[in-house]
């Protein structure tokens, strides 16, 4: 499939409505030094719908993710080519602000990583740098909202001093999400966001990441087809660096276009 009928089978719903789309990548590579792991890749992503990136392990699904927020430009060696757009705007154009640019695009890693400061303190962290609130108040209402959205104000609003560290895995998971959201960003990317959680925690985050759509641009990387079939309303499947099949995950699962997904979905490799 050419990177033109990618946009095509990106932009059109099954009922032909166009989609309004958040993020644009076109034929971007990646190299970690002479290693080429993203071949050619074209996507994009929607504002109103959860994307999922699936594929076997090794083949570039986290390092794809990572080229929507310039978090390989952190990753020495790390190369990347093509043009990759949020909003039309060049991300990796020379004027492009990255600190910014990663409030915008934020990012939710594999093990949860809160900060070892307070509850309060690692969503006010976000908040403080970029000079989100003007005072004390506005400070504790965005903590306080951002927490709701994340789906744990219920159990941290009597404990916001204690160590973020403190909490459960799950709950440091969604603490991270609370992190996120707090800087008010137009996409939110996770890589494997559930893989250290239990089942009940994973539901919650699941649950989470339905209420976050509409609101947020949504990629999730997840091993877990179910999972994938769950929360994505848009499946990319990846192998071997290139981006193998792109559509409708309804559509993927029950009718994938290519041989090399139909193994993956079906479990005959991974
Ligand atoms: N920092 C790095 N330096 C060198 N090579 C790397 C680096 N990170 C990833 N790679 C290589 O790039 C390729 C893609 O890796 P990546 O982590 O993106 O895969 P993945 O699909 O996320 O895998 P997994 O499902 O195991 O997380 C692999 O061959 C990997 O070894
Ligand atoms: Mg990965």
């Amino acid at each position: 499939m050419n990177a033109q009928n990618f946009a095509d089978a990106a932009t059109e719903s099954p009922a032909g409505t166009p989609r309004d789309i958040k993020m644009v990548a076109r034929d971007v590579n990646v190299y970690y030094g002479p290693k080429q792991a993203i071949k050619g890749v074209s996507i994009e992503i929607p504002t109103d719908e959860v994307t999922a990136f699936i594929g076997p392990s090794g083949c570039g699904k986290s390092t794809f993710l990572r080229t929507l927020n310039r978090m390989n430009d952190t990753v020495s060696g790390a190369r990347v080519e093509g043009d990759i757009r949020l909003d039309g705007e060049d991300i990796y154009d020379a004027s492009m602000d990255v600190v910014q640019l990663r409030a915008r695009v934020g990012m939710v890693f594999q093990k949860p990583n809160p900060f070892p400061k307070s509850i309060f303190e690692n969503v006010a962290y976000g908040p403080r740098i970029h000079g989100l609130a003007a005072s004390r108040g506005e400070m504790e209402q965005i903590v306080e909202q951002s927490l709701k959205r994340a789906g744990l104000w219920d159990e941290v609003k009597d404990r916001l001093n204690d160590s973020g560290t403190a909490l459960s895995g799950g709950q440091q998971q969604r603490l991270c999400i609370a992190r996120a959201i707090a800087v008010d960003p137009e996409v939110i990317l996770m890589d494997e966001p559930c893989s250290a959680l239990d089942p009940i925690a994973t539901a919650k985050i699941e649950e989470l990441i339905h209420e976050l759509r509409g609101r947020y641009a949504i990629a999730i990387v997840t091993h877990n087809m179910q999972q994938a079939a769950r929360v994505s309303q848009r499946t990319a499947f990846f192998h071997l660096g290139h981006l193998v099949e792109y559509g409708d995950t309804s559509e993927m699962f029950t009718n994938p276009r290519e041989q090399r997904t139909k193994d993956y979905i079906t479990g005959r490799y991974g």
